[in-house]
């Protein structure tokens, strides 16, 4: 095994598959995936990420719109646009990037998504499918982290896995995920409540660290071997940087290198998986894949 499980060359290879496969779709059955993005507000980080998923819609072909809505957007005004792009068969996913502004409903807005459409696997449905392992969307980080342990040769058959961080986002969803009968783990989900965390977290084969506190996780934490996923994005002061900061993940990578089986770096590990399985689900979703169309 890879002792860096690079995130970058797994996502560019997952990527060139999909562009052959769109291109097939497009030829054969006249199908183009088409993925909507709806963004409130000037939240610049939102911007980052919605301006890179329709750089990736770009650059494999697929159909994307974005509407970007004003910050005092009503309820009322973003529902309506959902239901447009549920009722528009030229689209096959929605992503309505998050947060949204405080005077917003999120979980309505996601509960208003077609759940055929909702290619980040959020909605109810999809969750509820999820954990009773039913085909469905799944949430694009917990499939990006699955899609880097089989590419890295990572037996999860009987493993003690120990998930950091209960987000629905995460950490919900990729316990969910690896204790399906496909991946046969033995799974730990710890939180801030959590007793005695390193006596947890030291018993696992694999550790999945989603909880956004830089460097958090150090060599104590960790038995020898353990195959270590980070899904931290933190941004940290740094003066030998231009910009004047840095990101780094939830674990601290030097600490915990030589003494783990295989890490994720950050940033290139997690992050380019997430938008790649976006795509993939936005594929499969236009193909019939998940749901029939
Ligand atoms: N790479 C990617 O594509 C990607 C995607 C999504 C998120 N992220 C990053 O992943 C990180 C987590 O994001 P998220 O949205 O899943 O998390 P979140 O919603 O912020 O939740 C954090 C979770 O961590 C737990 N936690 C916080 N401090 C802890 C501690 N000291 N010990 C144990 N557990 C602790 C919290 O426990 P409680 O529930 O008890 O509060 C909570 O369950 C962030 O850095 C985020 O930027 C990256």
């Amino acid at each position: 095994m890879e002792k860096i499980i690079d995130g970058k060359s797994i996502s560019t290879a997952l990527r060139k598959q999909l562009l052959e496969k769109t291109n097939l779709l497009k030829a054969e059955r006249g199908i183009t995936p088409g993925l909507a993005f709806i963004i409130a507000g000037d939240d610049p980080a939102s911007r980052v990420y919605v301006k890179s998923k329709g750089k990736a819609c770009d650059e494999l072909g697929f159909y994307s719109v974005t509407e970007h809505l004003p910050a005092d957007v009503s309820e009322g005004r973003l529902l309506s646009l959902i239901d447009e792009f549920n009722a528009n068969d030229s689209i096959h996913g929605i992503l309505v990037q998050l947060p949204l502004p405080s005077h917003i409903d999120q979980q309505k807005v996601i509960e208003r998504i077609d759940y055929r459409k909702d290619v980040d696997g959020f909605h109810p449905v999809n969750a509820g499918r999820l954990m009773i392992g039913e085909r469905c969307f799944v949430p694009c980080t917990p499939a990006g982290i699955i899609e880097m342990l089989r590419h890295a040769g990572v037996n999860t058959e009987g493993s003690n896995v120990c998930v950091l961080g209960r987000s629905n986002i995460v950490g919900k969803p990729v316990a969910n995920l690896l204790m399906r009968k496909e991946y046969n783990a033995t799974v730990t989900v710890c939180h801030s409540r959590t007793r005695d965390l390193k006596a947890v977290t030291s018993g696992a084969d694999i550790l999945i660290a989603a909880i956004g506190k830089p460097d958090f996780v150090k060599s104590d934490f960790i038995k020898d071997g353990c195959v270590i996923i980070d899904v931290g994005i933190n941004r940290v002061a740094d003066s030998d940087s231009k910009t004047g900061y840095r990101i780094t993940g939830d674990v601290d990578y030097k600490d915990c290198f030589a003494k783990c089986g295989a890490i994720t770096p950050v940033p290139g590990g997690v992050g380019p998986m997430t938008i790649a399985m976006l795509m993939k689900s936005t594929y499969d979703s236009a193909a019939g894949d998940v749901y029939e169309r």
